[in-house]
């Protein structure tokens, strides 16, 4: 039998980030830090190799679309986990947490700030009932801090 039908599929951890993230590095880097999402990006895929897993990094500004690659990780068992940081969408997004609570699998919720110490209505969150762990206000390295926490939990 050919050696590579014995390896199982390298888990995927789909990694998606909401609206205006695409914009890290000039938006408010007084908040969010200097870091591009590219380098996030780009970090994130380094570190998923060294823990064995395979990371699908993605943006976008479009709550339908968010909604939609949420859909095709309920329905594709090879993702592990989901990542994400719906920015905005996360104080505003019945469907988003509708989606997320389709997926039977850990849930890491990421934000660069701390929600909570900033304005009255980023208090909320309607990722947080379906999330399995938060991790706020560590900036980039909140991303790192989540594959780390995924690969623990998946063991
Ligand atoms: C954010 C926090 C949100 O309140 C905000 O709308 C964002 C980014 C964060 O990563 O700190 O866009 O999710």
């Amino acid at each position: 039998m050919p050696s590579e039908l014995l390896v199982p599929d390298t888990p995927i951890i789909l990694v998606l980030n909401g609206p205006n993230l695409n914009m890290l590095g000039l938006r408010e880097p007084e908040i969010y830090g200097h870091t591009t999402l590219d380098e996030i990006g780009r970090n994130c895929v380094a570190q998923a190799s060294d823990l064995g897993l395979r990371v699908d990094f993605r943006q976008s500004n479009h709550e339908g679309e968010l909604v939609e690659w949420i859909q095709q990780a309920v329905m594709n068992q090879s993702v592990a986990g989901i990542i994400i940081n719906a920015a905005a969408y996360t104080h505003t997004s019945v469907a988003i947490h509708d989606a997320l609570k389709m997926f039977d699998r850990p849930i890491v919720e990421v934000h660069l700030s701390n929600p909570k110490e900033r304005e009255a209505f980023r208090h909320q969150s309607f990722i947080t009932p379906v999330a399995t762990h938060e991790i706020c206000g560590e900036g980039a390295g909140g991303y790192a801090k989540a594959l780390a926490y995924l690969s623990k939990a998946l063991k």
